[in-house]
Formats: C-alpha cells, sequence, structure tokens
C-alpha cells in the first residue's frame, strides 16, 4: 500500500476549536485514514483558542503582507493531530466564535479570513512547507471553498482536490468587487469559476472547481439536487453529479464509549444497560426534572436554528407532556428559540428541564442518561447526535432526512419482525408527525421487551469511523490514479 499525503483545510477541529458536527469530523479523519496509508495534517486558522490548545509550534513560513498584515504559518501538534496553523492576528486574533462578532453579526472581513485560510491552503498545496507535498488537497465547507479557485488560477500544478459540504445552507457570498483584492484574476469571475448570482460564492466555487465532491450521508448526496434542498445550488450540483458521492460520518467511539467515559455517572455496556438508570437519575437532577426512573425521558442536543426543527417540539409540547413524559433539552444559538425554550422549562418544572449553553461534558451525560433522544430537522446532511445516542443506548427519535434518514432503522413493522430496528423516523417534518412520532415513542417505550432491542440493536451498530475511512481512502486512490 503506497502511502498518500493529503492536506485537510477546515476552520473547525475538535478539540481545539468547535462549533458543531464540521469540527468533530475534521478532528477525527487524520486518525481514522492512518490505517489506510492516508497521512493527513490539517490547516486551521490561528484563533486564540487553537494558538492556546497546540503543542510545539514552530513557524514553516513567515507571510509580510497576507490581506492586510504580517502573518505566519506554524506547524504544530494537538495529541495526534498534525497540524498547520495560520497565525494571522489581524483576522484571526479575536476571541469567541469565529465567524460572528460580539455584536452577532459576522465579522465584516470574513471575505480576507476565509480567504487566506484558503490561499494559504492553496499554497501549501503547491510546496510551500519543506518536506511535505500533498498529492489530495481536501477543503471542508465555504469556509476553504475558494482553496480549488486558487489553486486552479495560480497557472502551476496542483495537487488532485477534493471537497466536502457539511452544509449547504452556509454558502459565503461576497461583493464582486472584492476580487482583485483576494488575488483572484478577472477570468475567475465566470459561470464556471467562482461567480454566484452576481457575486463571489466561496461554497460555489469549491463546487464547481473540485475534482471531486462529497457530502456527508448518501440521502444528502441525493436531497441537494433538488430544488429545496439544493439551496441555489442544486442545478451545479446535478450538473457535477459524476462527481458527487456521499460518505457517512462516524463518531469517535473512544470519545463516545459509555463503558470508559468518565464525564457520566455510572458506565456501563451492552450488558449492562440497566446501570443507564444511575445516569438518568443524575440527569434528572442536572435539570431539575422529578427523579422518576419510570418516566419517558427525551433528550435534545442542538443547536438552536431554524435547520433543527426545534420550533416544532414547542408546537408538540402539550402532546408531549400530556402523559407525563419528561424533557431534557441542552442548546444554544437562536435568541428566540433560547427564551422560548427558558420559558417553557418555567412552565412545567420539573417536567421540562432546560440548559442554555454550550457544554460538552453535559452532552456525554444526557446520552447515558436519556431514554431518547430527539432530532425533528428539517434537513440534515448526516448529524452526529443519533450516533452518539445510538453508541449510548439512548433511542433516536429523528426526521427522516439526510443523513438521519440513512443512519436510524425506523420501528417498523418488518424492520421489529427481522429485529433490526433502531429508532423512530417521521416524515413529512410537521408537528403533526412529530407528535405521532412522539406517542409512537411512548407506546415503544411502554414495551419493555421492544424498547431493549432498539437499544441493543443501536448499541452493536457500527457507527465509528472504521466504515466511511475505507469510503475516503478509496476516494482518494481512485482519484489520484485518473489523472
Ligand atoms: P451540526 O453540526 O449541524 O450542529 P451535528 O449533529 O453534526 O450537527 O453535530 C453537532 C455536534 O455538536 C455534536 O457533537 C453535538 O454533541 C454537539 N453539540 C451541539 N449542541 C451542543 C451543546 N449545546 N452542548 C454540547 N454539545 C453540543
Ligand atoms: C454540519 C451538518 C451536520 C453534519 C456536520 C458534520 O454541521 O449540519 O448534519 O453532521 O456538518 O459533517
Amino acid at each position: 500500500m503506497k502511502t498518500v499525503t493529503a492536506l485537510s483545510v477546515a476552520s473547525e477541529i475538535y478539540p481545539l476549536i468547535k462549533t458543531g458536527g464540521l469540527a468533530d469530523v475534521t478532528g477525527a479523519l487524520p486518525a481514522a485514514l492512518k490505517p489506510h496509508g492516508i497521512t493527513m495534517r490539517t490547516l486551521v486558522p490561528g484563533y486564540p483558542a487553537v494558538l492556546a490548545g497546540i503543542e510545539d509550534p514552530h513557524p514553516v513560513h513567515v507571510f509580510a503582507e497576507l490581506f492586510g498584515g504580517a502573518a505566519r504559518l506554524l506547524a504544530a501538534r494537538q495529541d495526534e493531530l498534525e497540524l498547520l496553523v495560520l497565525d494571522a492576528p489581524h483576522l484571526f486574533a479575536r476571541a469567541g466564535n469565529p465567524y460572528v462578532g460580539p455584536d452577532g453579526n459576522d465579522w465584516p472581513d470574513n471575505a480576507f479570513r476565509f480567504g487566506a485560510l484558503a490561499k494559504v491552503a492553496a499554497m501549501v498545496g503547491q510546496g510551500l512547507v519543506d518536506g511535505f507535498s500533498p498529492q489530495i488537497v481536501h477543503a471542508h465547507d465555504w469556509q476553504a471553498g475558494l482553496t480549488p479557485a486558487y489553486l486552479r488560477y495560480s497557472g502551476k500544478a496542483s495537487p488532485a482536490t477534493v471537497f466536502t459540504i457539511h452544509n449547504l445552507a452556509y454558502q459565503g457570498q461576497f461583493p464582486r468587487d472584492l476580487l482583485g483584492a483576494l488575488g483572484l484574476p478577472e477570468r475567475a469571475f465566470a459561470m464556471d469559476g467562482v461567480e454566484y448570482y452576481g457575486a463571489i460564492g466561496y461554497l460555489k466555487a469549491g463546487l464547481q472547481l473540485a475534482d471531486r465532491i462529497t457530502t456527508v450521508s448518501p440521502a444528502y448526496a441525493l436531497e441537494i439536487q433538488g430544488p429545496e434542498a439544493g439551496m441555489g445550488l442544486d442545478g451545479l450540483l446535478r450538473l457535477r453529479a459524476q462527481q458527487l458521492s456521499g460518505i457517512l460520518n462516524g463518531i469517535d467511539d473512544q470519545v463516545w464509549d459509555p463503558s470508559t467515559d468518565i464525564r457520566i455517572a455510572a458506565n456501563y455496556d451492552l450488558h449492562t444497560i440497566a446501570a443507564r438508570s444511575r445516569n438518568k437519575l443524575s440527569l434528572q437532577g442536572r435539570f431539575g426534572l422529578r427523579p422518576e426512573p419510570g418516566t419517558l425521558l427525551i433528550g435534545v442536543i442542538s443547536r438552536l436554528s431554524w435547520q433543527k426543527g426545534l420550533d416544532l417540539l414547542i408546537e408538540v409540547l402539550p402532546t408531549l407532556l400530556a402523559d407525563g413524559t419528561q424533557l431534557a433539552l441542552l442548546g444554544s444559538g437562536d435568541p428566540a428559540l433560547e427564551a422560548v425554550f427558558r420559558t417553557a422549562a418555567q412552565a412545567h418544572p420539573g417536567q421540562v428541564g432546560v440548559v442554555i449553553g454550550y457544554d460538552e461534558s453535559l452532552a456525554h451525560l444526557v446520552q447515558a442518561g436519556a431514554d431518547a433522544l430527539l432530532v425533528p430537522s428539517r434537513f440534515e446532511p448526516c448529524g452526529l447526535t443519533q450516533l452518539c445516542a445510538m453508541r449510548y443506548g439512548a433511542v433516536p427519535v429523528v426526521a427522516r432526512v439526510g443523513g438521519l434518514a440513512d443512519t436510524v432503522v425506523d420501528a417498523n413493522e418488518m424492520a421489529i419482525a427481522t429485529g433490526v430496528a433502531t429508532g423512530v423516523q417521521f416524515s413529512p417534518v410537521t408537528a403533526d408527525m412529530l407528535a405521532a412520532a412522539l406517542l409512537k415513542t411512548r407506546a415503544l417505550f411502554a414495551d419493555r421487551a421492544a424498547w431493549r432491542n432498539l437499544q441493543i440493536n443501536g448499541m452493536t451498530t457500527d457507527v465509528s469511523w472504521r466504515n466511511p475511512a475505507q469510503h475516503y481512502a478509496r476516494l482518494y486512490r481512485e482519484l489520484l490514479a485518473s489523472r
């Protein structure tokens, strides 16, 4: 097996900087690919949290001027991760969320912040760093979308490129008149280049110019070729359908392992599922819920955004609460949704528990203690929480969209009869169908044997990176062979 050298480029990486699943994926991919003979380094922006968390940083390149200031490229490590960190204080020395300033608006210079990330990625791809010649440059989401554009318009020989869509809803569109300042030639501003509805489209550029496009589930790969999920890019994606494929995400099964997890109240495995009850009690305590072992407890761990469909949960709350079911929600995001859930918790003390915030440890306890985990997304490229839920014996109740459709086996009659069901799916994504799914969940929960089967089937499903890594490795090798 010949070794393949790859550069991954992303704006987030777990555990250094994370706003969502993107970070989990970029953080897990290098280790997952290693057994397949792929050596991957990851280029990330030097946000304060990244600079504070890296080990052995040393400069490998100095830029006298990079979009308005001096910058350095650092080689560094974080545990097993091999990193290149773009230390550009004028662009990245800002604490907090990587995209949004304290006023809640996108940073006004995001075009240059992520233009710089992509430009440096392209330079690294073309040999900027001594002793590192990537054969593959793998860019993630709009923040890295210009990478294939900088490569293409450099006029120099380029490595092969892969672009992964984690979410088509974030497209990175910027005014046309920035083209020159971004260092892209006039000819790049064309339909077969970076032009997108009269602006510069970073995501569009990645989709247009990368050799291969992947997204994070087969179902989402199909959905985005249609007008609804395509969000303006479906035409281009249909055009490039031959280069587009869906590869499911995995989860890090060492970070997420109920038998060793130190963030939960009691460890357990397939043979000691009953020990989950101690986690349930602890979870009920943390969320101010009544300590009732036999009551169905539904968990939610989510960004609060339109995508996640949690406004529907508010609509069906009366149905959910009528039979005594408890809800524990951990989330943050849209201030209006945060307020609505806080109010719901106040209105139903002991039955609705809400923690507004981002808390990695608490997420583990929710997975270990909730009976079911609800993910009512309107669209979901892959989704990771339902995978963690299966591994932890929390039964996923999910909208039948994208990666949720691909990863959860609905408890319909056939699936129950053949013993393969792992959760509950509903479709279309409406309040009525969600209410029906919750009633079905309730009925399944009341049947102890049926419920235990769902838990066991979930816990024995391979949700690790083993399968996905094989697919990525094959894609890289096929791409290299085709050039
Ligand atoms: P997305 O990337 O669209 O937010 P995913 O399901 O792919 O959705 O990934 C979400 C990741 O973020 C998971 O690892 C999940 O556990 C985590 N997460 C989301 N919200 C929170 C929160 N409030 N506290 C802790 N972890 C969260
Ligand atoms: C995005 C998607 C989510 C996916 C994650 C990682 O944030 O919303 O579905 O799991 O990226 O690929």
